[in-house]
């Protein structure tokens, strides 16, 4: 069968991943139409909205590409059907959290958004249509999918259409999604049906070398997925332990990291001790990876990878409880200025932030936590923190009821003198760039005195912390 030549293209979900992929796919491909279709009307005008700066997802470099291919041939809308029907190909780009209730709650994924798509797809789809699963999926997802499209196959109703599907798992990383897309190290295709493949590999073909597109078949293309992210995850939670021995010992986590990463066997990335890792996908594959390996009775491979989440929250709690240990094993009513919400730099993701789970510890002993990130909305930090946005008054007033009462509080900032006023320590827990630079000399005498600054992201110069009188605590550096 010749390779079928994909003019329409359909991507359902307009998130973090198949807002950049689209943007991308259409930019490098002007003569492939891409629909990027969402029920999230708010979402769908933010990704229409003329002023670039109000996309609904920050990466460096996306308005550009984004302002390159709008109108031409790419478009967002919430009209799925008809996006659908027009479509050779549908990538299902949705979101798939952890499921929390119900059976594997805590561990599986919640596919009932996947099942969705692929319904709405069987009943709307016309003629042959390629469906590429692009969210991150248990092993065997594709499975469901494909019974789903098949039973529509077989109706008289969808005797008209068919199906094949492929996996195509997106490993964008989000801060370097652009980069990530245009340059990718490789691109993965999972699936059976050759044609299909091809069809695939030629969108990718426009500006991907064919030795990067890598075949495999369906499962071991979701597997992949799951295990380049549990083999990242891993490393982190294994630098991380070593960062607490560091501390422990008198070594300095930065150089073990540099001395162990200059062994090609090893290799230098990903190996930046924290406060742990975030975002959607590290521990939602993980835990993924451990329900998958209960079900197939393999409990010590399962308990294997668990460790990585359980050292990663562990990491998280840890540096909690030494901000309070140094605030001499108090925070209660204290002023602690968090700079960095995100959980990484460059984006405005907060999902499974550090942030979150730090911020939460010291809410619970009682801080008052003025919260500064360039990109994080204040009503996205309320949710995260399950807290009415800003729920401290006046920060200028001193101590406040609240305060004295024993209650945490919180409110945003958006200029480091503010966040720091009156602060007995800064926590750094985002590596933006603009936190590399701050003046130490000038903020210092915000403060409250004696006062700290605790680096979790290794961004400060420690002498220029030291000299402005501050104390310093870096994640991962221990007293020789
Ligand atoms: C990850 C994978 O990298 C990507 O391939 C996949 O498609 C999605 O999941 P992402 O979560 O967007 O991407 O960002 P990544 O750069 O991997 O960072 C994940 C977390 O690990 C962040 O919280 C980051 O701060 C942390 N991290 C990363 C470290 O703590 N140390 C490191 O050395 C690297
Ligand atoms: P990701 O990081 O995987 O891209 P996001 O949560 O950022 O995840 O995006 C997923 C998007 O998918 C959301 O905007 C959500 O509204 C959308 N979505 C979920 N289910 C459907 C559906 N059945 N049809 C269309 N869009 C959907």
């Amino acid at each position: 069968m010749p390779v079928a030549s994909i003019r329409s293209i359909c991507c359902i979900g307009a998130g973090y991943v198949g807002g950049p992929t689209m943007a991308v796919i259409a930019d490098r491909c002007p003569d492939v139409q891409v629909t990027v279709v969402d029920i999230n009307q708010t979402r769908i005008d933010a990704w229409n909205h003329t002023d670039l700066s109000k996309l609904p997802v920050y990466e460096p470099g996306l308005d550009a590409v984004v302002e390159r291919a709008r109108g031409r041939n790419l478009h967002f809308s919430t009209d799925v059907d008809e996006a659908i029907a027009a479509a050779d190909m549908v990538f299902i780009s949705v979101n798939t959290p952890t499921k929390t209730k119900g059976l594997g709650a805590g561990q599986a994924s919640d596919l009932r958004w996947v099942e969705a798509c692929a319904r709405q797809v069987a009943q709307s789809a016309t003629g042959h249509t390629i469906v590429v699963e692009k969210s991150t999926l248990p092993v065997r997802t594709a499975e469901a999918v494909k019974a789903i499209l098949s039973a529509a196959e077989q109706s008289s109703e969808g005797a008209q259409c068919s199906f094949a599907v492929l996996s195509n798992p997106e490993f964008l990383a989000e801060g370097t999604a652009i980069p990530d897309l245009e340059s990718p190290d490789r691109v993965l295709i999972g699936g059976e049906h050759p044609e299909a493949i091809e069809a695939l590999a030629s969108v990718y073909g426009h500006w991907v070398p064919q030795e990067r597109i890598l075949r495999t078949n369906l499962w071991s293309s979701e597997l992949s997925k799951l295990t380049a992210n549990a083999f990242l995850a891993q490393r982190i939670s294994s630098i991380n332990s070593v960062a607490a021995l560091c501390e422990a010992t008198g070594a300095d986590v930065r150089e073990v990291a540099r001395a162990i990463g200059t062994d090609s066997r090893i290799g230098s990335k990903f190996l930046q001790a924290g406060p742990g890792f975030g975002g959607s996908c590290f521990q939602k594959d993980i835990l993924n990876l451990v329900y998958l390996c209960r079900h197939f009775g393999l409990p010590e491979v399962a308990s294997y990878w668990e460790s990585v989440v359980q050292l990663n929250s562990w990491q998280q709690h840890r540096i909690a409880r030494t901000v309070v240990q140094k605030l001499f094993g108090t925070v209660t009513g204290k002023r602690l200025a968090i700079l960095g919400f995100a959980f990484k730099a460059d984006t405005n993701d907060t999902r499974e932030a550090p942030s979150i789970r730090i911020a939460k510890d010291l809410l619970e002993e009682g801080a008052q936590l003025a919260i500064h990130d360039p990109k994080v909305d204040s009503d996205q930090i309320a949710r995260d923190l399950n807290l009415p946005a800003s729920t401290a008054p006046d920060a200028e007033s001193g101590p406040t009821r609240a305060a004295l009462s024993g209650e945490g509080t919180w409110w945003p900032s958006c200029d480091m003198a503010s966040a720091l006023k009156g602060a007995d320590a800064v926590l750094i827990l985002t590596e933006w760039a603009q936190y590399r630079a701050l003046d130490w000399s000038a903020l210092a005498p915000l403060m409250r005195q004696p006062a700290w600054v605790f680096d979790a992201r290794s961004v400060v110069t420690p002498t220029e912390v030291q000299a402005a009188g501050l104390n310093l605590w870096r994640v991962g550096e221990g007293q020789p």
